[in-house]
C-alpha cells in the first residue's frame, strides 16, 4: 500500500519509527513533512498535505503524528473525503477502517510509546473496510453530510 505520512514538531520523534514499521511491512510512504525537526512547524500544514495526496488519489492511506493526534485529525478531517481519527488502541485502529472506512490513522506521540505506535499501524493497515451493507449505508450518510456542505 502506498500510505502519506505527515508529522509536526509534536510527533516528530515518532516519525523514524513508523517509517521502519511501515517499510517492514511492506508498503511505500509518501512523506509529506516535516522533513526535520522545527519546533516552530504548524500541524494544519502535514495534515493538508496528507489530506490532498489522499483526496488526488497518490495514497491508500494516511498517518498523521502530533502531540497528541488530536490537532492532526481535525484539521484532516477538514478536507473532502478524508476521515481521520485519534486511536491510541489497537480495537479503534482496526474497527475504524473496518466499519467507518477510516483512511486516516492520528497519532499522538506524546501519549503513546515507540511499540504501541507500531501495533496501532499494522492494526490499521492490516484492515481492511467490511463489505456488509450496513456499513455502506452508514459511509454514504456520513458522505451526504459532506456533500451538503455548500462550502
Ligand atoms: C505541538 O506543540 C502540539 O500542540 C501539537 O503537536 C498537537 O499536539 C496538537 O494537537
Amino acid at each position: 500500500m502506498h500510505i502519506a505520512l505527515g508529522v509536526d514538531h509534536g510527533g516528530f520523534s515518532l516519525k523514524e519509527t513508523l517509517v521502519d514499521e511501515l517499510q517492514k511491512l511492506g508498503h511505500t510512504i509518501l512523506d509529506c513533512g516535516s522533513y526535520a525537526y522545527d519546533k516552530q512547524d504548524d500541524y494544519p500544514d502535514p495534515a493538508r498535505a496528507v489530506g490532498l495526496a489522499l483526496q488526488r488519489g497518490e495514497v491508500e492511506r494516511g498517518i498523521l503524528i502530533c502531540g497528541s493526534g488530536v490537532g492532526m485529525s481535525i484539521a484532516a478531517n477538514k478536507v473532502r473525503g478524508v476521515r481521520a481519527a485519534v486511536c491510541h488502541d489497537t480495537y479503534s485502529a482496526a474497527q475504524g477502517v473496518e466499519h467507518d472506512q477510516m483512511n486516516v490513522l492520528c497519532l499522538g506521540a506524546r501519549v503513546i510509546g515507540d511499540e504501541l505506535a507500531r501495533a496501532l499501524v499494522r492494526a490499521f493497515v492490516g484492515a481492511q473496510f467490511s463489505t456488509a451493507p450496513r456499513f455502506q449505508n452508514r459511509l454514504n450518510k456520513v458522505i451526504a453530510i459532506e456533500r451538503a456542505q455548500t462550502t
